[in-house]
């Protein structure tokens, strides 16, 4: 029998998709409107509303930046009702800020939890990532393989042409090389603009969407809440923080981390049992986004727990509020 502060407790996972649900439907005014501050903190405003409903001692470790600079759902915020288990939160209330201003595809809103203790506390520098889904053995890529190397040896384990691989990438000028390299082997490319959670996620329902394998750089926060992503769906997923500045350095010092260079696996980021929830805010190849029609808003949401491996699609409609 579970105890009744288990973190796993089935009830709490389902109120997780309720957070992430009420972020989605307080950006919906702010879809295709142009104002992605005013989107983020609807977003920001209706999470954080939701938490404190939960019965949870929560912490936020990736949040929306740190105390000084996020007056809400800032690093180390108690989130909650303080009555149930100590958990961690890894939470982006919008992410695809600018793609919901721009109502572009793949925008959502997404909340992770785990044990107290169980999540990477990454800083918000940058993280150079790579992922692919499961079904490949252990350790089929590496961090240090050039970006062609990636490609071959993925259609080596999966027995096809390099030209049948695709790859999603950040469109950025500081992947051009890197795209170039991964052009140069004949596989596809993905480029999106905007929002690499969505980007890992692909990689595990890679029938649906056409995507093996992530890579490039992008925010570290985003990485922690891919891994525990894939940490419910299957598939690997590593990670090396990249710093541009003193500053950058610091803020990794200050939470806690000495070695700067270490290459992270999926479970170094995200170590215990996670709970996941994501909402779509505009259509995207895994979740339908947010559709209006008179009086009526429906979400639909995905909510997974890495302990059973379920992945629950759940459907809410909804008056207008
Ligand atoms: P926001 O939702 O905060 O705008 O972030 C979107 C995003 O595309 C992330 O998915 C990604 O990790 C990061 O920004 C990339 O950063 P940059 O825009 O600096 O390349």
């Amino acid at each position: 029998m579970p105890s009744p502060v288990d973190f796993n407790d089935r009830m709490l996972s389902l109120g997780l998709a309720r957070v992430s649900e009420a972020a989605a439907l307080a950006s919906a005014d702010h879809v295709g409107r142009g104002d992605e501050k005013a989107a983020d903190q609807a977003a920001v405003n209706a999470m954080r509303r939701q938490l404190d409903m939960l019965d949870i001692a929560g912490t936020v470790v990736i949040g929306e930046g740190e105390r000084d600079e996020a007056p809400m759902l800032y690093i180390g915020e108690k989130v909650g009702t303080g009555n149930g288990p100590e958990v961690d939160i890894a939470l982006d209330p919008l992410e695809g800020t600018t793609l919901t201003a721009k109502d572009m595809p793949n925008a959502l809103t997404v909340i992770a939890m785990g044990p107290r203790g169980s999540m990477l506390h990454a800083p918000d520098v940058y993280m150079d990532k790579l992922a692919i889904g499961p079904g490949y053995r252990e350790g089929v890529l590496a961090m240090d393989m050039a970006p062609a190397e990636r490609v071959r040896a993925l259609a080596a384990a999966r027995g096809c042409a390099e030209k049948d691989i695709t790859v999603c990438i950040l469109e950025r000028p500081r992947h051009d090389d890197m795209i170039g390299e991964v052009r140069s082997t004949g596989a596809a490319i993905r480029l999106i603009t905007d929002g690499d959670v969505a980007g890992i996620i692909h990689c595990a329902e890679a029938a649906k969407t056409g995507i093996d394998m992530y890579m490039g750089l992008g925010g570290a926060p985003e990485g922690v809440l891919a891994a525990a992503a894939l940490k419910c769906m299957g598939g690997q997923m590593w990670g090396r923080l990249v710093f541009r500045n003193d500053d950058e350095v610091a803020r990794a010092r200050r939470a806690g981390i000495d070695d700067l260079d270490r290459i992270y696996g999926r479970d170094d980021m995200v170590r215990g049992d996670m709970i996941f929830a994501a909402t779509g805010v505009t259509d995207g190849s895994i979740l339908a986004g947010l559709q209006r029609e008179p009086g009526w808003v429906t979400t639909e949401t995905l909510l997974m727990r890495s302990k059973t491996g379920s992945v629950r699609r759940m459907v809410y409609r909804t008056p207008v509020k």
